[in-house]
């Protein structure tokens, strides 16, 4: 399956990325960057880093939009620097890419990539919304073709950046908003899920004593993260590893059970950001997202240390 990561790398983002280099069954066109761990020529950056770490100088990179369309600029919050560093993947020195962006931007690509590829492509979006809305309203056959796995919201359980918001809905919630509403075929991979799939530093020992540079680089990040979570989140006991599962999903859906809802995002007031069932459209029978409620975290996790360890074990 053709398969386009939309980004704001990001120490989870970078695993979500290693896990998809690791899946056999996913075929990378592009990876495009969003703006939010890192400012979105940051989160480029390190997506080119990565890539050369990797041995994938073959992946296009795009650049994205750099701010919500709400909005005059983007600065990155306190918190995302406390989770993911200041250079989005835990403070790991990595040499800069040689390499440069495609010309094209990522809504541009996004766009054409729908139109080329239809269903035989998904985007995995992991980062704002902010591409995707672009890319709905740059193109009216977008939506209708377009098959997208997201990581974001919260439905059954509170936000993690404020006690109604996830953090990438809560960068754009109108575009969040947009996407749910665009009759796209969206499955939303949000905290209810992705705070079952927690990594120890018991796993990333496996990374380290694999003797290589990614195996390095993969365990220092995710160390990192984990640390991060311990201040955060100590009743958890690990790190989320939310942005993998999206991609986990993309890959193999019944990982995760679902419920098909109308999904909608609260733009207004104090629970702007919240990702809610749409009271006006309750009895539609028609719904527009498959909302995952349950995950099976043991197959996931197994999954996820054997398509990372294979990756690390590269170079
Ligand atoms: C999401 O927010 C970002 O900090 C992570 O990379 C993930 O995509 C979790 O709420
Ligand atoms: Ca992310």
């Amino acid at each position: 399956m053709k398969t386009i990561l939309d980004l704001d790398t990001g120490i989870d983002d970078a695993l979500a990325l290693a896990y998809a280099l690791g899946s056999p069954e996913l075929e990378l066109i592009g990876v495009t960057g969003t703006y939010g761990n890192v400012l979105m020529k940051d989160g480029v950056a390190n997506d080119l880093s990565l890539l050369d770490l990797f041995g994938r100088q073959d992946v296009p990179v795009f650049h994205g939009e750099p701010h919500a369309s709400t909005k005059d600029g983007f600065e990155v919050l306190e918190i995302s620097a406390f989770i993911h560093g200041r250079n989005g993947i835990g403070e790991v020195d990595l040499p800069a890419s040689q390499r440069s962006v495609d010309e094209r931007g990522a809504v541009d690509f996004l766009v054409d990539s729908v139109r080329e590829h239809g269903d035989d492509l998904v985007i995995v979006a992991t980062g704002p919304m902010t591409n995707l809305a672009a890319a709905i309203d740059r193109d009216p056959e977008f939506a209708a073709n377009a098959r997208i796995v997201i990581m974001g919201g919260a439905l059954t359980v509170p936000g993690n950046v404020r006690p109604w918001a996830e953090a990438n809905i809560n960068q754009d919630p109108e575009a969040a908003d947009k996407l749910f509403r665009s009759g796209a075929d969206v499955t939303m991979i949000g905290l209810d899920v992705t705070l079952q799939t927690l990594l120890t530093y018991e796993e990333t020992k496996q990374w380290r004593e694999l003797g290589t540079e990614a195996g390095r680089v993969l365990a220092d990040m995710t160390d990192y993260y984990i640390k991060a979570y311990d201040t955060t989140a100590p009743h958890l006991g690990g790190c989320g590893l939310h942005d993998p599962l999206a991609v986990g999903v993309a890959v193999d859906p019944s990982l995760v059970t679902v419920i098909e809802h109308n999904m909608k995002v609260d733009v207004d007031g104090e629970t702007r950001g919240r990702t809610i069932g749409d009271e006006v459209r309750l009895n539609d029978p028609e719904k527009n997202v498959k909302v995952a409620v349950g995950v099976d975290v043991e197959r996931f996790l197994s999954e996820f240390m054997s398509r990372i360890g294979s990756v690390a074990a590269r170079g």
